[in-house]
C-alpha cells in the first residue's frame, strides 16, 4: 500500500521545490538544477537535482536519491517520518498505521511518555510546590516567559514515585516509562529517575522531546543528571537549544557553542539566539553535521580553564574535520556566558564574539605558551608537529595553505619545512573517517555511457545482447547492467526501471543514481550511440581476454602451447583488427 502513496507524493511533489527549502540557492543549469552540497562542505557547486527524473546527486560526496532518501537525510528521520511529512505536502492523505514492528512501538510509547513527564514536571514547578525552584529560578536571572518557552520543570521533592503513579494513572505502562529513561528498577522497586531537580526539556533539532537534564536545587551530586540513553536519545547527537537556534543560526550566519543548558538559556533569553550547547558531553561528528546545516561558521565559547581550553582544542579538530570554519572566543574575568550576558547585556556578549580568534592562531599561541622564547630549534621542531596535525585536519586545501604560511610566520621557520610536515602527516594519518575509496562501478567510460544512456533509451536493450560478464571491466558494472538489461526487457523505463534496479543492487545504487545524471551528447542517437559503446566494451573484452592467453602462452613456453589456445589466439587476433 505504502509503493502507491510514494508514488502519488512523488508524482505530485517537485523535488526541486522540496529541495530547495534546505538549499535556498539551488539554481537551474540546463536540465537539471545545481548548488553547493547541504551533505558537504564545498565552495564550488556539485550537488544537482533533475526533477523530471526525480532524484538528486552529489559528484563531490555521492549522496544521492530521490525525494524521500532527501528528506530522511537532512532532517535524519526514518522513512516512515518522511513519507508522513511528504504526505501532508503534497496533499495525500496517508494515516501512520498503528506501529507494527515493536522498536516502532517502543519508540511510540517512549515519545509520549516524555511529552507527558514534560507537561507533568512543568505543572509542577508552576504549582505552589515549586515555590522553591521559582525562587531558584528567578536567582539565576530566568524569566517566567523563559521557564514557559524552555518549559522547564520541577520533579517531586520527596517522593519517589510521583510521576510513575501520575503517568500509570493516564494510562502509560511501565514499559513506556522504562524506554522513555523517566523510571528505574531498585531494589526499593521501581522508582522516578529524576527528583527535585530542575528539570530542562531536551528536544532534538525538529523539537520532539528526547530526554531530559535535571539540575540539583541546591548543593549534591552530581550536579547535572541526564536521561539515560534510550531508543529516543543518544546524548552525543544533540545540541541543547538548536530546536529554537536552528533558524537564527542561519539568519546570523553563525552558531556558537557552549557549554551548559544554562548558559544556552541565559543567551536566549538576552537575545542571543544564536547558541547551542552539548549535553556535557565532548563534540562528535554527528554534533558537527548537525551544525552544519544551518551554517558554516562556529564559534567556540569555552572556559579559560586547563580543561576548557583542551575541549575546546579537542573539539575543534572535529569540527574542522567536517568542513566548519571555527573560531574561539573566551569571557573575561571567570565568568559563565549566562552570567556574564545577564551582567553586562547583549552588546558586551557579541563584542566577545567579533574578537573571537581565528581557529589556526588559537592553537599556535596555546603551543607558544608551553616553550620559554624565542623557540629553541627542538621546541620549534615539537611545535610544527603538533601545528602540523591540526593543519592535516583541515579540508580545504586553499585554507591549509593559508594556516601553514601562518603557522610558518609565527614559529619562524620555513613555509616549505611546514608544508613538507604536513605531507608527512597526511601520508601517515589516514584522513578522519578513514576508508579507502572503493573503486567505482563501472571503470571506463564506454561502460559508464553505455549504462547511463540505457537508462535514457532501454528499449535499445536488443543491441546489447552479445555482451558477456566477461567483457565488463569489473563485477559491480556488469550487475549494474545485467539489472538493467533485465528490467529493460520486461518493458520499464524511466523511474520504475531505475528504482527497480536500485533495489535490487542496493550496494550500486549510489552509482546508478549518478549515471542516471550523466548528460547524453547534444547529438545522441541512442541507436548508433548504444550499438557503438556495446561495441567498444566487446573489443575491451577481447582485449583482455587476449592479455589473459598471452600470459598464458608464455608461462607455458614455446612448444607446450596447446592447439586450442592457439587457434583462440589467432581468433582474438581477427577480432581485435575489425
Ligand atoms: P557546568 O558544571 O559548567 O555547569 O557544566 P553549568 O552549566 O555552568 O551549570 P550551573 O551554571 O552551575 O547551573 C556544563 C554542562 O555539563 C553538563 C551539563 O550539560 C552542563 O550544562 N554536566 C555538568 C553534566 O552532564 N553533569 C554534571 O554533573 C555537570
Ligand atoms: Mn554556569
Amino acid at each position: 500500500m505504502n509503493s502507491t502513496i510514494v508514488e502519488q507524493i512523488k508524482d505530485r511533489l517537485d523535488i526541486v521545490d522540496i529541495i530547495r527549502q534546505y538549499v535556498p540557492d539551488l539554481k537551474r543549469a540546463g536540465k537539471t538544477f545545481k548548488a553547493c552540497c547541504p551533505f558537504h562542505h564545498e565552495k564550488t557547486p556539485s550537488f544537482t537535482c533533475n526533477n523530471e527524473k526525480g532524484l538528486f546527486y552529489c559528484f563531490g560526496c555521492q549522496a544521492g536519491g530521490d525525494v524521500f532518501d532527501f528528506v530522511m537525510r537532512m532532517e535524519n528521520i526514518p522513512f516512515n517520518e518522511a513519507l508522513e511529512k511528504l504526505a501532508g505536502l503534497a496533499g495525500v492523505e496517508y494515516k501512520p498505521q498503528q506501529p507494527s514492528s515493536a522498536e516502532e512501538q517502543r519508540r511510540a510509547g517512549a515519545r509520549k511518555a516524555l511529552d507527558f513527564a514534560k507537561t507533568f514536571y512543568h505543572k509542577n514547578l508552576l504549582s505552589a510546590a515549586g515555590s522553591h525552584a521559582r525562587a531558584y529560578v528567578k536567582q539565576r536571572n530566568l524569566t517566567k516567559e523563559t521557564c514557559v518557552k524552555f518549559e522547564l520543570g520541577l520533579s517531586a521533592t520527596t517522593d519517589f514515585t510521583a510521576l510513575i503513579r501520575a503517568a500509570r494513572a493516564a494510562g502509560y505502562s511501565e514499559q513506556d516509562l522504562k524506554e522513555a529513561g523517566l523510571c528505574a528498577q531498585t531494589s526499593y522497586g521501581l522508582r522516578d529517575y529524576f527528583r527535585n531537580r530542575l528539570m530542562f526539556p531536551i528536544l532534538n533539532q525538529r523539537g520532539d522531546t528526547v530526554g531530559f537534564g535535571g539540575r540539583i536545587l541546591g548543593e549534591g551530586e552530581p550536579k547535572y543528571l541526564n536521561s539515560p540513553e534510550t531508543v529516543l536519545f543518544t546524548k552525543s547527537h544533540v545540541l541543547y537549544g538548536l530546536n529554537f537556534a536552528g533558524p537564527a543560526i542561519r539568519k546570523a550566519g553563525r552558531a556558537v557553542l557552549l557549554e551548559g543548558y544554562m548558559d544556552v538559556i541565559g543567551c536566549h533569553q538576552a537575545g542571543v539566539d544564536y547558541t547551542v550547547a552539548p549535553l556535557g558531553t565532548s563534540l562528535t561528528e554527528q554534533h558537527a553535521q548537525l551544525l552544519k546545516r544551518y551554517s558554516e561558521n562556529v564559534i567556540l565559547l569555552f572556559d579559560p580553564d586547563a580543561a576548557g581550553i583542551k575541549a575546546a582544542l579537542r573539539g575543534s579538530l572535529i569540527l574542522i574535520s567536517k568542513g566548519l570554519f571555527v573560531k574561539v572566543a573566551s569571557l573575561p574575568d571567570g565568568l559563565d556566558p549566562d552570567e556574564f550576558i545577564a551582567q553586562r547585556g547583549k552588546e558586551a556578549f557579541e563584542q566577545i564574539l567579533n574578537q573571537a580568534e581565528e581557529l589556526i592562531a588559537f592553537h599556535t599561541r596555546q603551543q607558544l605558551a608551553r616553550y620559554p622564547q624565542p623557540l629553541s630549534a627542538q621546541h620549534k621542531t615539537h611545535v610544527v608537529t603538533e601545528l602540523a596535525e591540526v593543519i592535516t585536519q583541515q579540508p580545504d586545501a586553499i585554507v591549509r595553505r593559508e594556516w601553514a604560511k601562518y603557522v610558518a610566520e609565527q614559529i619562524g621557520v620555513d613555509e616549505s619545512l611546514v608544508l613538507a610536515r604536513i605531507q608527512r602527516q597526511v601520508r601517515q594519518v589516514p584522513p578522519q573517517g578513514g576508508n579507502l575509496p572503493v573503486a567505482p562501478a563501472p571503470a571506463n567510460t564506454a561502460e559508464e555511457d553505455l549504462l547511463a544512456w540505457l537508462l535514457c533509451a532501454p528499449d535499445q536493450i536488443g543491441l546489447c545482447e552479445d555482451l558477456a560478464e566477461t567483457d565488463f571491466s569489473s563485477a559491480g558494472a556488469y550487475r549494474l547492467f545485467a539489472s538493467i538489461r533485465q528490467h529493460a526487457q520486461a518493458g520499464l523505463t524511466g523511474q520504475a526501471l531505475l528504482e527497480k534496479a536500485g533495489a535490487e543492487v542496493p550496494s550500486l545504487r549510489k552509482e546508478l543514481f549518478k549515471l542516471a545524471f550523466v548528460q547524453t551528447p547534444a547529438d545522441f542517437q541512442p541507436a548508433r550511440d548504444i550499438a557503438a559503446c556495446t561495441a567498444k566494451i566487446k573489443q575491451n573484452g577481447v582485449q583482455k581476454r587476449l592479455k589473459e592467453v598471452q600470459r598464458q602462452m608464455k608461462v607455458l613456453g614455446a612448444g607446450n602451447v596447446p592447439q586450442e589456445l592457439i587457434k583462440e589466439y589467432m581468433l582474438l587476433q581477427t577480432k581485435l583488427k575489425k
